[in-house]
């Protein structure tokens, strides 16, 4: 037996006893005729001691540990004189008798502590050290827990577990396909699942009727702090139910999983809110609703007063800061800059402070007197020393710039508390979604999601217009997970490419497939996919979803340790039958 305990385990009721540890050398400290060794394994630290005095070889050898050798050692557990409350095991040391170095180590190129001295690039580059640090560890182990627990909730629910294939055609859900050429078919290529959307779709018409699979999906989409190329889905998809049913038994998961693992219980129902209030109080269909600060518009007010910026413009609204009168010159001039950077978009920012003794200071006091500005503070529900911050411009624009400015006042008054945790379903998105640069309508979702029925003459007339069954989980203003009812009858589906402007010849191509199969009795289904990465992240009070996948993606899409992706040998691509001709 390599060891009798982990280094994590010992304490005072064990001591007298012999035993056995094996694992990693986190430090070593000479004191005098003492050495002391902190010894590491995944459950935790023991300290070692080797005394000159009783064995002198012993204590030789332990004076030539390195940081991150691999040693055994045995020996009697003792109490500490001098104890650790910081550790499980501060109570107790062992007096070792015998090591063994098992493996030497060179010594690694950031520390193995919590607060190491690595940046992120070596760290990514040496992941397999990084690994070894208990904060990433932690991660790891609570989405081990989680993807338990989910599989523990759904299995009593009686959904069963089915692998579906990772070489497959075109899956259509937005971003690009990464592909894969087959060398057994020259020049064709399989696509990777963006998810496995109609697969499991064919399962439920295959019977399965509850069907779920933790799985991998890969997306050639823009990298961001919540976005990989290679991510991890709950998929999900169940047959004969309406969508009280689906978010029923989904919030059921949620509330399963923030119990059993967080130890939060959430008694009342989830609030749901339309896209469209998401969109006309938060400008973003991922409402961060931990804090209210909800948009007011201001159209009408503001209108009439010969500024230009505001009578031009179709949208006009503003938020209001509570307690930030006091802001200064310089501050809001940072907050101007915010708004105008080009991530965030608009052109400028208009304030209204409320001062304690009932008047108004804005920086439009050229056109607005007190009253005036007294009626838009009304609206806006402030009191003396509350700010008000406006914004002006086109509609969607300018929705999604007060979203950011909002996010970026809530995170500076501290209203997005890590441990506080607002769940939300967003739900009645619009069917379509409008893309001004190839001037035609995309499916918002994807192109099985069902139309409401009663938006269904809308179709022909006002796109736009048209909801769908199409619902969001947002937590905390991340967007945990989301989905569908499905249309399962062929007619409506093959409509709906129409609309989507598929030839009948192109969606025969991309999906005829399941367009065959919905003619052999397509139960009505629908379903959802949570994002596993960002469910993880958001429970680790994470910034970035890397952070709890155990070998990441940089933000260019590498594995920087593996130094992937890499160009592959001419055999490989003569087997292939590729020839490789890089365009400019
Ligand atoms: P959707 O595209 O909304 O739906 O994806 C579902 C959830 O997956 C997560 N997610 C990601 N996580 C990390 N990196 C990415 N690049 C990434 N892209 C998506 C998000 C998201 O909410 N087939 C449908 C689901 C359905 O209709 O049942 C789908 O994939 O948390």
């Amino acid at each position: 037996m390599f060891r009798t305990h982990t280094c994590g385990e010992l304490r005072i009721s064990h001591a007298g006893q012999t035993i056995t540890l094996a694992g990693w050398v986190q430090r070593t400290r000479k004191m005098g005729g003492m050495t002391f060794v902190d010894i590491r394994d995944r459950y935790g630290i023991t300290q070692l001691v080797f005394n000159q005095d009783t064995n002198t070889i012993l204590w030789e050898s332990a004076n030539k540990l390195g940081r991150e050798f691999v040693i055994q050692v045995s020996g009697e557990v003792a109490e500490r004189s001098n104890k650790n409350a910081n550790i499980n095991t501060g109570d107790i040391e062992l007096l070792v008798t015998v090591l063994t170095v098992l493996n030497e180590s060179k010594t690694p190129p950031f520390t193995i502590e919590d607060n190491t001295d690595g940046g992120d690039d070596i760290r990514m580059k040496y992941r397999y050290l990084d690994l070894r640090r208990n904060a990433v560890r932690h991660n790891l182990e609570l989405r081990h827990a989680m993807a338990f627990e989910t599989r523990r909730y759904l299995d009593k629910m009686n959904f069963l577990e089915v692998e579906t294939p990772v070489l497959i055609g075109s899956t259509p859900e937005g971003a690009r396909d990464f592909v894969v050429p087959s060398r057994m078919n020259p020049g064709e290529f399989y696509a990777l699942p963006q998810s496995p959307q109609l697969f499991k779709q064919l399962l439920m018409v295959s019977g399965f009727d509850r069907y779920f699979q933790i799985v991998k999906c890969f997306r050639d989409e823009d990298l961001r702090a919540d976005r990989q190329p290679e991510f991890t889905q709950i998929d999900c998809e169940m047959s004969f139910v309406t969508q009280e049913d689906v978010l029923q038994i989904f919030e059921g998961m949620v509330k399963h999983l923030f119990k059993y693992v967080k130890n939060i219980d959430f008694v009342e129902s989830f609030p749901r809110m339309t896209w469209a209030d998401a969109m006309k109080y938060y400008g973003s269909d991922k409402p961060d609703i931990r804090f209210d600060m909800k948009f007011v518009e201001l159209k009408e007010e503001v209108s009439g007063h010969n500024f230009v910026v505001f009578d031009s413009v179709p949208y006009v609204a503003g938020i209001c800061a509570t307690g930030c009168a006091g802001y200064t010159r310089k501050q809001i001039d940072t907050l101007t800059d915010f708004v105008k950077r080009p991530q965030v978009g608009a052109k400028g920012l208009v304030y209204i402070r409320c001062e304690a003794d009932g008047t108004f200071k804005s920086s439009v006091d050229k056109f607005y007197s007190n009253d005036d500005l007294k009626i838009i503070a009304d609206k806006c529900n402030a009191i003396p020393g509350d700010l008000i911050l406006i914004l002006a411009g086109e509609i969607r624009k300018t929705q999604k710039a007060l979203n950011e400015l909002r996010l970026e006042i809530g995170e500076a008054l501290g209203l997005r508390d890590k441990n506080v945790f607002a769940p939300l379903w967003v739900i009645d998105f619009p069917l379509f979604e409008y893309d001004e640069e190839t001037q035609r309508y995309y499916a918002m979702h994807h192109p099985f999601t069902s139309p409401m029925l009663e938006d269904l003459p809308l179709l022909e007339t006002n796109k736009g217009e048209v909801r769908s069954n199409a619902y969001d989980m947002v937590v905390n203003g991340v967007e945990l997970g989301g989905g569908s009812i499905r249309i399962h009858d062929s007619k409506l589906q093959n409509e709906m490419f129409k609309h989507l402007g598929f030839t009948p010849e192109k969606a025969e191509a991309q999906f005829g497939f399941l367009m065959s199969a919905f003619q052999y009795g397509a139960p009505p289904h629908g379903g959802l996919a949570f994002g596993l990465d960002r469910f993880v992240s958001l429970f680790a009070g994470l910034d970035s979803i890397r952070d709890c996948i155990a070998f990441p993606k940089n933000n260019s899409g590498r594995d920087v340790m593996m130094d992937a992706p890499s160009v592959i040998d001419q055999s490989q691509l003569d087997e292939l039958n590729l020839i490789i001709d890089i365009k400019e």
